[in-house]
């Protein structure tokens, strides 16, 4: 851990870096409002290089230091961009002065007409889920960070693909994917043991979206915190959430089910954050780009990491299991 003075050193250089290049805005305005701000984030975080071409030079510790607290600096206003567009908002920087967090949601949600205070409680709330977000192992996009970089690629570019894996309903588009899934019920009266028999139907492509994983199978640690801090944060902020109401009673069946129970399916990371981002007033679109900012220093570290380990570039292993001999058919005769 960096001692007072390296992290008063860190910070200072990630402040430093915290404009991003006027000439980006006309990238984002190439954009129709309707983009999914993940395709527009992986858009813009691979545009980076071109306004930061030492970003690339992935030998020399000096400019992926560089590029390290550039990203760090770039990537909350890119977010906000990427939110504020959607909305026809001037494009904001925020304000230096101000902690990261304060930081970013005056970059979200200032008003071009006032100022903006943000409240200590989604200042707490959003601090808590972005920590909780920043590392998972070799999780879907971390790994894909890894072994995009594996082949001496830049950090952005890196970061970019991670951006498009995280993306994927089953990774992090699961956090949007759940809330859309709490609404429907919610829509359709509120009928959970339809949805749970749906889950459980092989014939039904539906999954009940905030449940399982690759590698948990026990209540993800995690999401027993943002539960309580779902909790919480609706209190604080007097919402009564109906769907805070379906998530708690699907949790309960489900933890209940025979089918869950044996497959060992428990609430994860997802499940609960999309009910503290819907209370902060993050629309769900949103979503996912907060995990992607939480996992931003995951993502780092392991580049890094796997940068000064100077490990081999990425080839998966494969079992070929197909012909070993075809004969060519011509296409006349197929
Ligand atoms: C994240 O890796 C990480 O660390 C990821 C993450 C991180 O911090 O980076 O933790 C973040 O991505 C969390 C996961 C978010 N995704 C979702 O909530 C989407 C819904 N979940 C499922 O799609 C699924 O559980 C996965 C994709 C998460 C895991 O897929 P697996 O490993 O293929 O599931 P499995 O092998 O455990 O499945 C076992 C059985 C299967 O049925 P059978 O073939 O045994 O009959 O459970 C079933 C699956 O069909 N199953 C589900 C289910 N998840 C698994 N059935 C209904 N609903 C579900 N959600």
């Amino acid at each position: 851990m960096p001692t007072e003075e390296q992290l008063e050193k860190f910070h200072n250089d990630i402040k430093a870096q915290s404009h991003v290049d006027e000439d980006v805005k006309k990238i984002l305005d190439g954009f129709p409002k309707s983009a999914h701000p993940m395709g527009v984030l992986s858009s813009l975080t691979s545009a980076l290089v071109a306004f930061n071409p030492s970003s690339v030079n992935v030998d020399s510790e000096e400019d992926m230091y560089k590029a390290i607290v550039k990203i760090l600096a770039k990537f909350p206003v890119l977010t906000a961009w990427t939110y504020r567009k959607r909305l026809g908002l001037p494009l904001d920087y925020g304000d230096d002065s101000l902690r990261y967090v304060d930081n970013f949601v005056k970059m979200m949600f200032k008003k071009p007409s006032g100022e903006y205070t943000s409240k200590p409680t989604v200042v707490d709330a959003l601090n808590k889920l972005l920590i909780l977000h920043a590392d998972h192992e070799q999780n879907c996009s971390t790994s894909t960070v890894r072994i995009v970089g594996s082949s001496h690629a830049g950090l952005f570019v890196s970061i970019s693909a991670g951006i498009a894996a995280l993306w994927g309903p089953l990774h992090g588009g699961a956090n949007q994917a759940v809330i859309e899934m709490l609404e429907a019920i919610k829509e359709d009266g509120g009928d959970t043991k339809k949805f749970m028999a749906k889950a459980k139907d092989k014939d039904d492509p539906f999954r009940l979206m905030g449940f399982g994983h690759r590698v948990y199978k026990n209540f993800d640690p995690r999401a027993k915190i943002i539960k309580k801090a779902a909790d919480d944060v609706l209190e604080d902020l007097g919402i009564e959430d109906p769907v805070l109401d379906i998530a708690k009673a699907l949790e309960k069946e489900a933890l209940e089910d025979p089918y869950f129970v044996e497959r060992k399916l428990y609430p994860n990371v997802d499940f609960y954050s999309g009910i503290i981002y819907r209370a902060l007033g993050i629309p769900v679109e949103m979503f996912t780009p907060m995990f992607a900012l939480g996992r931003l220093p995951g993502w780092i570290a392991q580049w890094r990491e796997m940068r000064l380990q100077k490990e081999p570039i990425g080839r998966p292993r494969q079992i070929y299991v197909g012909a070993n001999l075809r004969s060519f058919v011509p296409i006349e005769k197929r």
